[in-house]
């Protein structure tokens, strides 16, 4: 087997990307990377510092913060992903309406993607990876061994995340949750820096009809046949 192989798995919000990514790296005993966690934790950062007013963010001062504070990854017993910020674990933190309502305006932010970007690099070094994201193929690992572009119809993925969401948020309306995907699609594609793009050379999935274990034995087949 080569010695490190390197899989970007990206696509649109609630596309099933990080089930999909985690299955596949516990699969080949990979580690798997949720790159969203990284702006998901630096949002719950703008957010608690109350640097996020009137749909903008005082960047300077975020940065000034990020560079006094340390956001960093443990891996638990299933070699899955908890991000912590300062040593203390924030994953159920970044998972609420709240930051995903306002994640997109930290993502569109050219000093922060360059600031996720080293972290992505520095996590990778030397191990074998599967990161999930939107640019991973793109931007981050242009030359991945392995690149997934996963897709599904908006309807779809609202569902499931809706499906997601409302075990701890009961009161949310499955349309609130459509409008804000429909908006995160919308800045995740249309903003300057490293928007959400299918790079061709990737293998376009689309799950609307598809279960998820379905999918994951599409890729590790795909990922077999040349390692
Ligand atoms: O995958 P997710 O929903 O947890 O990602 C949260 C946000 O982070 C999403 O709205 C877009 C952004 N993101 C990004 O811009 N680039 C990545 N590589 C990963 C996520």
């Amino acid at each position: 087997m080569k010695k490190k192989v390197t899989v970007a798995i990206d696509g649109p919000s609630s596309s099933g990307k990080s089930t999909i990514a985690k299955l596949v790296a516990k699969h080949f005993n990979f580690t798997y990377i949720d790159s969203g966690s990284i702006y998901r934790a630096i949002t719950y950062v703008a957010l608690k510092n109350n640097l996020i007013k009137t749909g903008d963010i005082d960047v300077v001062s975020l940065i000034d913060l990020l560079n006094n504070c340390s956001i960093s990854f443990s891996f638990n017993s299933n070699n899955q992903n908890v991000i912590k910020l300062d040593d203390i674990s924030v994953e159920d933190e970044i998972r609420t309406f709240e930051i995903s309502n306002n994640v997109s305006l930290i993502a569109e932010k050219n000093e922060i993607r360059k600031y996720v970007l080293k972290i992505q690099k520095d996590i990778s070094n030397n191990k074998s990876v599967v990161m999930d994201g939107r640019d991973i193929g793109s931007v981050v690992f242009p030359n991945a061994d392995f690149k997934f572009f996963l897709d599904a119809s908006i309807d779809v993925r609202a569902l499931r995340r809706w499906n997601e969401l409302k075990l701890t948020e009961k009161d949310l309306k499955f349309e609130e949750v459509k409008k804000d995907l429909l908006k995160r699609d919308k800045k995740d594609i249309n903003r300057k820096f490293s928007p959400l793009r299918r790079s061709k050379d990737s293998t376009l999935i689309n799950s609307d009809r598809l279960d998820i274990s379905e999918v994951v034995k599409h890729i590790i087949g795909i990922i077999k046949k040349e390692i």
